[in-house]
């Protein structure tokens, strides 16, 4: 089947692919941008980065995307505490989408009226897709239990997608949650998804900015080892069990004390900032290892771009 381009409010990708947004620091301009110039959109992920850092990574994204007049994107954890300040700083930098997940804000559709910046919704419900709409969003993302990261439910995308498709009708619906390949696109794409997002397959990228060892957690994992696991954030999340979450499990896990405050609201059972960038310098048995549910599916680690050819040959692949 061939895919038809995306069109989110006033920008336009050739490929309905998004790469998800992924904090701490995972999805930063390198990716977002090679999955941009490959003809998708590409996400940073902004949540529990300082602002310097997030200023001169949109700018650094708009420079590799210029020529290729690619889309720049930043995912939004509603979850942080910085969450307004953050939301203006991609405004004031002339982000092109913003993707708002982990939360529903009302706010943020204020914050964005008369500038050039679009916000996409992650919902999980029929409900938040059908709020979103009202409230101005430009397309949103239905993000289904197989998901990495943070969990709005845990119901899967297989159940609530066609409910949320169902609901929305004036902007695009994307679905999202255990998509791998180009085989689970293009069966979203039939159930009358307007795209996909994926962020596990582009975890194993080379432009992705987590270690080797945190790539090859992916590439070692079992289908057992990815599970549910206790936040501080107030969700449920999924990730890879290691020593940490053993430890979660148990009830043993330490709290080294609040460094960066970076939450609304925050259990303090152990800190997650501390823990995602433990796993980004390299601890994947102390750190917090996020992973969508088929991330034991993958087996190598390729440039963006030839992840993204993939992509588009699997799904032509199929019969319309
Ligand atoms: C390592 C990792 C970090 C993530 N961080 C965020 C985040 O900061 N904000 C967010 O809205 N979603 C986050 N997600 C969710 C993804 O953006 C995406 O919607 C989801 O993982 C899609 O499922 P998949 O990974 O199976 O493709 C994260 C996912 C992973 C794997």
């Amino acid at each position: 089947m061939k895919m038809q381009e995306l069109k989110i409010g006033k920008f336009t990708a050739r490929l309905p692919i998004v790469q998800g947004g992924m904090s701490v620091r995972n999805s930063m301009s390198p990716l977002a941008a090679a999955v941009s110039n490959a003809g998708g959109i590409g996400v940073i992920g902004a949540s529990a980065i300082d602002n310097d850092l997030l200023r001169a990574d949109i700018q650094n994204c708009r420079r590799l995307v210029a020529q290729a007049r690619g889309i720049v994107a930043v995912n939004i954890m509603y979850a942080i505490k910085r969450f307004t300040e953050t939301v203006m700083l991609c405004i004031n930098e002339g982000v092109d989408l913003i993707f708002q997940g982990a939360g529903f804000s009302r706010e943020i559709y204020k914050l964005v009226e008369g500038t050039n910046t679009e916000v996409v919704s992650i919902v999980s419900s029929a409900k938040a897709g059908l709020l979103a709409e009202r409230c101005g969003a430009s397309a949103v993302v239905v993000e289904g239990a197989e998901a990495g990261g943070h969990l709005g439910t845990d119901r899967s995308i297989n159940e609530i997608f066609p409910e949320v498709r169902g609901a929305v009708k004036s902007i695009p619906v994307l679905a999202a949650g255990g998509i791998i390949d180009g085989y689970d696109i293009a069966r979203y794409l039939k159930m009358g998804a307007d795209g996909v997002q994926m962020a596990t397959r582009f975890v194993c990228s080379e432009e992705c900015s987590a270690p080797l060892a945190y790539k090859q957690m992916y590439i070692n994992s079992r289908q057992e080892d990815i599970v549910e696991m206790y936040s501080p954030v107030g969700m449920p999340g999924r990730a890879i069990r290691n020593k940490l979450i053993r430890e979660i499990e148990s009830g043993t896990v330490e709290f080294e004390g609040c460094k960066s405050q970076c939450l609304r609201e925050c259990s303090r059972k152990y800190c997650i900032s501390d823990r995602l960038l433990k796993a980004m310098d390299g601890d994947v048995d102390n750190g917090l290892v996020f992973s969508g549910a088929n991330a034991w599916k993958l087996k190598d680690i390729l440039p963006a771009a030839e992840i993204m050819q993939n992509l588009v040959r699997e799904v032509e692949s199929v019969p319309e």
